[in-house]
Order: C-alpha cells, then sequence, then structure tokens
C-alpha cells in the first residue's frame, strides 16, 4: 500500500480518481479525503473535482523533516532532524538540544529566525521561507586541535550542493563565507562547546540566501549581499539544495574524522575568493593580522606573509578588510 502523498507525487500534475487512490492506499473515500486536507494545512497545493479525483499541483515549499529525509543518502548527517516554524536562532535551540543529549549529526533548521546570529555579535537577517537557516549539532571523536577546518569545509559542502542543484559556481572567502561576485550568498557560525581537549559538541550554523528578492534585505546589506534567485532569476528549491549540502557534509565530515582534507582543501583552493590577496584578520584576541594571503593549508588554516615579510600560520579569524594589492 502506498501513501496518499506517495500516489499524488508520483503523479504530479495529473488527476487521480478517489477510487484508484482507496484502492493504491487502502483508505476509504473519507480517510482520504481528511488526509487530503491535512496535507493542504502542511502547505501542498491540491486541485480536487468530483469527477476527475485530485490533483498534486505544487509540492509544499515547507521544509518538513519526512520530505527532507525523503530521498536522502546519509547515513547519520539529517537523520535526526528538529524543525520549528519561527526560531530565535537555530544555533541556540541546537545548543539546548545539545545539551540534552541530541545525537551527532542531528538537524535543526527553520522558516525564520527572530535573533539570526551572525560572527562578531552581529545579526543575521532570516526572511521567513526564504533561505536556509539551519545549524548542524556535532560529537566528533577527535582532539579539539583537528577541527580547524571545520568551516572550510562546511563553506565547500555548501558550495557544491549548490554547484550541484544549480549550477552557480560559488567562491569560498576563508574561512567562514560563501561569495558570488564579491557579494555574500552564505555565511557561516561555528561554536564549539568543550574543554582543551575534549569536545563536547560542536554546533555549525549556516544561513543560506536562496529566494531572496533584492529588497527583502535589510537596506544596509543590500549591496553587499546575494541570494541564488537574484543569480538565476528563478526561484530554487531549498529542500533540494539541503538534501545535497547534508550528503557533501557527511563525506567531508568523515574525511575530517579520518584526518585526511586534503579534498575539500583542494576545492577550497581552486574557488578561494582570499588567496592572493592583501588581507586584515582578526582572529582570536582582537588583534589585526595584516598580510598577502599565500596558501591554504590541508588542516583548513590560512598562511600569511605579514607586513614584515614574516609568514604566519591562521588558524581562525575573521577577514576584516581586503585589497587586490599591497597598499
Ligand atoms: C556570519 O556570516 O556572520 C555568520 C552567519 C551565520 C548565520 C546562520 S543562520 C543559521 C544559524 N543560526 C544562527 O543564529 N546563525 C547561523
Amino acid at each position: 500500500m502506498k501513501s496518499v502523498l506517495d500516489v499524488l507525487k508520483a503523479n504530479q500534475g495529473h488527476y487521480v480518481s478517489g477510487e484508484s487512490l482507496a484502492t493504491m492506499s487502502g483508505l476509504t473515500r473519507a480517510a482520504i479525503w481528511k488526509q487530503i486536507n491535512q496535507l493542504r494545512d502542511l502547505g501542498y497545493k491540491i486541485d480536487s473535482s468530483p469527477r476527475k479525483g485530485y490533483c498534486l499541483v505544487m509540492a509544499t515549499q515547507v521544509l518538513h523533516p519526512f520530505e527532507i529525509q525523503e530521498g536522502l543518502k546519509t547515513q547519520r548527517i539529517g537523520r535526526t532532524i528538529h524543525y520549528r516554524d519561527t526560531v530565535d536562532s537555530t544555533n541556540i535551540l541546537a545548543k539546548t538540544l545539545a545539551k540534552e543529549g541530541a545525537p551527532d549529526g542531528t538537524l535543526v533548521i527553520a522558516e525564520e529566525q527572530t535573533a539570526g546570529r551572525g560572527r562578531l555579535g552581529r545579526t543575521w537577517s532570516s526572511v521567513k521561507g526564504k533561505g536556509l537557516w539551519s545549524s548542524l549539532i556535532l560529537r566528533p571523536q577527535i582532539a579539539t586541535s583537528a577541527i580547524a577546518g571545520i568551516t572550510v569545509l562546511t563553506a565547500v559542502s555548501m558550495a557544491r550542493a549548490i554547484f550541484e542543484t544549480t549550477g552557480i559556481q560559488v567562491q569560498v572567502k576563508w574561512p567562514n563565507d560563501l561569495l558570488y561576485e564579491g557579494r555574500k550568498l552564505a555565511g557561516i557560525l561555528a561554536e564549539l562547546h568543550g574543554e582543551m581537549d575534549r569536545i563536547h559538541f560542536l554546533i555549525v550554523g549556516v544561513g543560506l540566501n536562496v529566494n531572496q528578492l533584492h529588497d527583502e534585505f535589510p537596506e544596509e546589506l543590500a549591496d553587499r549581499a546575494t541570494s541564488l534567485r537574484m543569480i538565476r532569476g528563478e526561484i530554487l528549491d531549498r529542500k533540494l539544495i539541503l538534501q545535497r549540502y547534508l550528503e557533501q557534509f557527511e563525506r567531508a565530515y568523515h574525511q575530517m574524522t579520518d584526518g585526511n582534507l586534503q579534498d575539500v582543501m583542494a576545492y577550497a583552493r581552486e574557488h578561494s575568493a582570499t588567496l592572493g590577496k592583501w588581507v586584515t584578520i582578526r582572529s582570536g584576541f582582537g588583534q589585526g593580522l595584516m598580510g598577502e594571503a599565500l596558501a591554504l593549508d590541508d588542516d583548513g588554516s590560512l598562511w600569511i606573509r605579514d607586513t614584515t615579510g614574516k609568514e604566519v600560520k591562521v588558524f581562525s579569524g575573521e577577514i576584516i578588510e581586503e585589497m587586490e594589492e599591497n597598499p
């Protein structure tokens, strides 16, 4: 027996008679009618005609966990999903759930964030239903020093997912942003909870601008941000991008726990928005380091030649200024 939704999906755009639906699902006409109404409440657009039956006009655009998991090819990442219509921040909710014991690979996703968090205390604009606002709870069994590459790994996984689903090639701005023609498409906020050499859990939050139009960004971001819809000129399927991201992430995450990030870093080098530029980096202690971005190491850290000519390895940080040439 198939579910009513499966039958309608297999015939999307065409009418299925009430009688065929009853045969295929093993339900009574009354039970089918009840299910159709429940599906409509979940956002599926279903036409009904007394003569022709039912027709799925459009699948829901809402990111219901069962929709995400249908066809998802992962073992752990995204196997447990916490979905919210509205939340303050998926990173905050993920932290609470992690403290309550949520398993490795748990995905927290929301249609809207009322207090989306960016790095350096900034806020993250998270318009309802327009982007992918998600956080993963991770419990890697490795030393704290081995997770330096987690943000680059996340950026590369999302970049690959975007390319797979839309054909758009984005650039990785070390270590935690995705850009398209210099404008910001996605940002990553990774938060580590642990001790000096023991990770309790890691929260990796990603915000990806998918279907916003120019005037849906706050005024101060309008000229610096972009969305996949603005690039491609059409509405894109958030669920497909999310599924491919979770799959790419799982592959890269295994590589990280195996201590082998060469493949991920090769991609980040090939599509880097940073290498060769003059940058000012703010890392942990707030000190700005200026120099030329020379190379990306296989562990995810960036080699800089500073203004005295010394080569310095930077493990994490935030590029606060960049220039094409030596100022
Ligand atoms: C940045 O570029 O400053 C990082 C932005 C990170 C935004 C994402 S959206 C999902 C997750 N939840 C949050 O509150 N922030 C991250």
